[in-house]
Order: C-alpha cells, then structure tokens, then sequence
C-alpha cells in the first residue's frame, strides 16, 4: 500500500489523536517536531523509531480497512517530512558550529542566544503547555514533557556539546545527596546532574535565582557544586551573579551563573564577561502606541494602588507598585501576584484617548500603565520578531520566568571560545 498522504504536525498533536489515538501523556509531538527538525543532522536517529510508529497510529486509526506496516508508516511519514519544515523566526543555523540541549527550557532564552553563536539545539524539555505553544511557534520544536521521567530522558541523544538548563530552585539537604540519585527523585537538580553524569557533555551552563545562594543556609548550593565537581568530575569555577543590565538590557535583574567543563577538555579557568559598556533605559523599550484599554490602569485601582502604598510605607515596607521612568531601568520581571505593579510606566500620551468603556471605571488621567509583554520581551533581551502566540497572562509569566538573553549570550561566548568552537 502506499501512501501518498502529508500527515500535518497538526493532525499529530489534533485533539481527535490526542484523545482517540495517542495516550495522554504520549511524547508523540516532541518525537515528530524533533524527528523532523534533526532530518539533516545524525541526530533525527533517535527520534525516528518512535515517529513511524507515531504516524502508523494515525494511519491506522485513519484506514481502519487498510494494512499498515511499519514501513508503510515510514513512507508516509518521510513524504509529508519536508512540507513539515515549517517556517519559525528563529530556526537552527545552517552550518552548526555545536550542538546542545535545553532542558527546562521556558520559552527558550538559553536557546536564542546560543542558536547566535552557532549552535544547533537536538532536544528540548519543558512541561508547561503553554510554553511549549509559544516555543512551538517561535523554533518549530513542541518540547518532550516531565524531565523527572526515563520515559523523557531516554530521547536525550548522545552526542552534544554543552548541556543548558535553569532549572527550578529547591530545597534539599547533603543528607539528601548522600543517599545518592536514586533516592533524589523530585530534586529537578539531580535530574540535571544525572543527565550529566549519563552523556558527559563537554561544558554545562545553569541559571538559577540569585536566592540559590543563601538557600537553606548556603547549604543548596555547596550540594551542587560538591555534586558536579567531585561526583561528576568537572571543573567549576566560582558561580557568578550577574545582572541583565550590565548586558545592554534596561532590567535590573541579577541571577547566579554556573558554568563547568568536562575533565577531558583540560579546561582548569574561567572568567565570566565584564559588564558590556553599552548602557540602556527603560525608554530604549518602550513600546509606541499602546492600547489604552488593555494597559492603562482605572483611576480607581490607581488610587487602590496609592492608598495601599502609603498604609504599608508607613510600617516602613513599601509595598504595591513602583513607576519605571524613561530614563530608569525596570526592576526584575517577575511572575504572579504583584509582580507587574513594580513596573508601572507613565505614559502621558493618554491624556488623548477618551476613556472606554472595556476599562472598569475611567481610565487614569495621569498615564499610569502597565508594561506590555512586547515590553517584558525587550526587557529580556527578545528580539522583536519573537512571536507571543498565548494570553497576555501566559506571556507574563513566560517572559518572567526567561532569562535575560544578552547576558546569557555573551557568558555562552566566553564558554564557546573556551572549548575552541570556531
Ligand atoms: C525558571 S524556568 C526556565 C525558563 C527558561 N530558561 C527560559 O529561557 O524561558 C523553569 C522551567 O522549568 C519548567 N519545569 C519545571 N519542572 C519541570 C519538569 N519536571 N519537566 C520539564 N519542565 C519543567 C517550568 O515549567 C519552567 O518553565
């Protein structure tokens, strides 16, 4: 039988497959994205056992009647393959100078700033659906799911060079690493070390909050360090605190750089990059004409926003909001909670608009606003061409979980360089 039929990624990851075809928790997308995004390097191997079976199961499911084999399955799957390469605005170089992977991978930033050194991404983990909507839409990868689980890892391929992951910051005792990793399911840092330890990459690059360092009483990070100096053997410089400002970004955003290398690569020091000269304000991101209903706050939370303020000033906490004037930097974006009311943003122009009624209330006379997440990308470090295919609410929080890209590139640079990749 054969099959002259282009099976679209969407019909793969379809809500009829997704419930009739495949388990729910199926890595079935993040097989196929990967499987065809790695068509042209050694590494879609790892990917393709799994792909043909995935597309035999949409076969089958579509020609019930029919006898499918495997390799009717391949057939199919390798004529649709080159009308799936989708367009992104950010695909893998053409020549590849180096391949990594990026785990708890958000929406990407550790991946832009090495796809501008040259390197090409072979795999990718990150659990949460929206993000791996907008990570879809931007690099044309869905992302495999849960790290913590062998049924993700075991498509890690072999053969990268340097391994990227901010993974999430949690508690955890020397007791705990004594007991080693079998007894360390759930502490999202053994599983990175554990990924180490299996395919021994030349060089590791993690980002984690700056609070890492005074965690449980500095005991987290001496685990960590003990873990990937002497368990796993590399070399580990002192982890560095830096500040997305310094990178020519307006944010003042500091978090904690862990580089190390393998043993092989005889690499024994490191310097992370000077602070780059370029200075930025908030006025280098601002973004024109921004729609007043959505952004611009109520005069009645404007006035919510005061009172609160002056109430908690007076108990010596500020608390509640902070303006961002054009010629400051922002503070750190953060995700939940107030964390947008410490960026607001007056912009005059408002005085302009006639109030709506999508705004409860009128809309503030002063130009009180909030950033908008394009504003949030620009703080970050994402280039404009960054699509934002999800809520405002999502992007919020995907762009304050990210990091800050031009600090990420230049410390990747220093990395890049030092491993001799030219
Ligand atoms: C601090 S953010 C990293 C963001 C990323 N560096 C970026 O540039 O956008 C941590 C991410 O890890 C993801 N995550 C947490 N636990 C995970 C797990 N077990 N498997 C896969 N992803 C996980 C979260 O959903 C979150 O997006």
């Amino acid at each position: 039988m054969d099959i002259k039929e282009k099976i679209s990624i969407e019909e793969y990851s379809g809500k009829l497959y997704k419930m009739r075809v495949f388990e729910p928790n199926d890595n079935n997308e993040a097989v196929l994205t990967h499987f065809i995004k790695n068509h042209l390097n050694g590494d879609a191997k790892f990917f393709k056992e799994d792909a043909i079976k995935a597309t035999k199961k949409i076969l089958e499911y579509k020609y019930p009647d029919k006898k499918i084999t495997l390799q009717v399955a391949e057939q199919a799957l390798q004529y649709g393959l080159f009308d799936k390469m989708e367009k992104v605005p950010f695909p893998s170089p053409d020549k590849p100078k180096f391949k990594f992977i990026d785990l708890f991978a958000g929406i990407g930033g550790f991946r832009i700033a090495m796809q501008n050194l040259g390197g090409q991404c072979i795999y990718t983990s990150e659990w949460d659906l929206e993000a791996q909507k907008t990570y879809k839409a931007n690099y044309g990868e869905i992302p495999f799911g849960d790290i913590t689980k062998e049924e993700t890892k075991k498509y890690i391929p072999d053969n990268f060079d340097i391994l990227c992951a901010g993974f999430p910051c949690q508690a955890f005792s020397i007791a705990g690493k004594r007991k080693g990793f079998e007894e360390n399911r759930g502490v999202l840092f053994f599983d990175v070390a554990e990924i180490i330890r299996r395919k021994q990459p030349k060089a590791f690059f993690l980002e984690n909050v700056k609070g890492l360092l005074n965690h449980d009483k500095g005991r987290t990070i001496e685990v960590i360090l003990d873990v990937l100096r002497n368990d796993l053997g590399y070399f580990v410089p002192e982890p560095q605190i830096m500040n997305a400002k310094d990178f020519g970004v307006p944010q003042n955003r500091e978090r904690i750089y862990i580089v190390g290398f393998h043993k092989d690569t005889k690499i024994l020091d490191f310097e992370y990059p000077k602070p780059t000269s370029k200075k930025v304000q908030f006025f280098n991101v601002k973004e024109e004409n921004v729609v007043p209903t959505k952004y611009y706050l109520s005069t009645q939370y404007v006035k919510t926003l005061i009172a609160h303020k002056e109430r908690h000033a007076s108990k010596g906490n500020g608390f509640g909001y902070e303006i961002i004037k054009d010629s400051e930097v922002a503070n750190a974006i953060v995700v939940g909670g107030m964390g947008r009311e410490r960026n607001l943003v007056i912009d005059n122009r408002i005085t302009d608009f006639t109030p709506t009624t999508h705004i409860k209330g009128e809309v503030n006379r002063d130009g009180w606003r909030r950033m908008t997440p394009r504003e949030w990308a620009r703080l970050q470090g994402f280039p404009d061409n960054f699509i934002i295919p999800v809520s405002d609410a999502s992007a919020y929080k995907q762009f304050g979980n990210s990091v800050a890209v031009p600090a990420i590139q230049e410390t990747a640079k220093v990395i890049i360089n030092k491993l001799k990749i030219k």
